[in-house]
């Protein structure tokens, strides 16, 4: 698919020419999960899928928003004086709680905008498409209202968009991770003190395989905030023990020391995920820089293992995908990415053993799952940006 024809249909759509437009991309994590909101570190990626979008000022006070992913809901129309949030308006609450707390923290918009969006992240898929419409919109919003907010800025923006407007208590690996994305670069983020390093993704004659379960989204968010609440309590009986600020202070040996505080079989399970997984991010990083790609892929299978016992996250239809790849020939490494209960699992796969790889992995979730699991093979890409090469080609 071309641009042009997102463009077209924008004037058909909206009856004006488009003025810019712009992309995000959605993002994979290597390893470090549920990590970020226990002050840890995480290893994400933004890849080359994503959210596009056309754009044009209106003179009016009306945000008019269309997707064509949901073809059908035609254009929601949003009055800047209204936004709070509705549970009617489905995927445009994302782009109104970046307008709604920008406001709130006294932005005046002073115009509205067309924007046509336009999404090949897979649905569902646990990618991040909703921090990609976010930072999508805040870097829109930058443009238009003439911002001057930072990278950052508008990472943050999302964050809080998730946590206070949608209500999801999500950490920031997913905004960081779209919103610092650099070609060929994970981001090796420590997210107590947001201090981040780009490590060049070169993986020799392999490559990062993606795999969908293409598992109907069920109440994963409900899940995701029970989590957090109990790695809060294991916390919370910790600190009668030994003074931490969080989970990722621990090392594997203090937390053996001090977790008999915790006396709970499910919360010491949630809390030992949280230090280990931390601890293994921290080695798979530096496996990646000494080059020593066995052991890094090793590190991934033992985080699946993890969030498979200890934290739970994982389910039928992750667990065949990651121990599926794990028998094939040429798989360093294989586990699920992103917040689990469905959505996507990675592998890094000897790239002539892809197609074989694929087939195997494929018939044997078929088999099991009874429908077909997605398979794409990532393209490490750049953050949220304005798209200058008119003729570009979507994948
Ligand atoms: C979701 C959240 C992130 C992170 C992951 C799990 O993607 O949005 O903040 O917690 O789950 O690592």
């Amino acid at each position: 698919m071309q641009l042009a024809e997102i463009n077209t249909h924008f004037t058909e759509v909206f009856g004006e020419q488009v003025d810019a437009n712009y992309f995000a991309p959605g993002r994979i994590n290597l390893i470090g999960e549920h990590t970020d909101y226990n002050g840890g570190h995480v290893f994400p990626a933004a890849i080359s899928l994503g959210t596009y979008a056309a754009v044009s000022p209106t003179a009016d006070q009306q945000l008019h928003l269309y997707s064509a992913n949901f073809e059908t809901q035609g254009i929601h129309e949003i009055d800047l004086n209204n936004l709070v949030f509705n549970k009617d308006d489905d995927w445009t609450n994302f782009v109104k709680g970046e307008f709604f707390l920008l406001q709130e923290a006294g932005v005046v918009f002073n115009h509205g905008l067309n924007i046509y969006f336009y999404g090949n992240l897979p649905a569902a898929s646990g990618l991040s498409s909703s921090s990609s419409i976010e930072l999508l919109t805040g870097t829109i919003i930058n443009a238009y209202y003439n911002l001057d907010k930072t990278p950052l800025d508008l990472i943050k923006l999302g964050q809080q968009v998730e946590n206070q407007y949608i209500g999801v208590n999500s950490g920031i690996m997913d905004q960081f991770a779209i919103g610092m994305g650099k070609k060929d670069q994970a981001i090796f983020l420590d997210t107590n003190t947001l201090d981040y390093h780009y490590y060049p993704i070169t993986l020799d004659d392999y490559e990062i395989v993606i795999m969908n379960t293409n598992k109907p989204r069920a109440l994963s968010d409900s899940k995701y905030n029970e989590r957090r609440s109990e790695c809060e309590a294991a916390l919370a009986r910790l600190q009668k023990v030994v003074a931490i600020d969080s989970l990722g202070d621990l090392t594997a040996e203090s937390f053996d020391e001090y977790c008999y505080a915790i006396n709970d079989d499910i919360l010491i399970k949630r809390a030992r995920h949280a230090v280990l997984e931390n601890q293994r991010t921290i080695m798979a990083a530096k496996a990646l820089t000494d080059g020593d790609l066995v052991k890094f892929g090793r590190l991934i299978n033992a985080s699946h293992v993890s969030l498979e016992y200890d934290y739970e996250v994982t389910g039928i239809e992750l667990d065949t995908l990651a121990h599926t790849a794990w028998q094939q020939p040429g798989v360093l490494g294989a586990r699920m990415t992103g917040a689990g209960f469905g959505g996507c699992a990675i592998a890094v796969v000897k790239s002539a053993n892809i197609p074989d790889f694929v087939a195997k992995v494929g018939a044997a979730y078929r088999d099991v799952v009874g429908y077909d699991a997605g398979f794409y093979r990532a393209k490490i890409a750049d953050g949220p940006h304005k798209i200058i090469d008119h003729n570009l080609i979507i994948e």
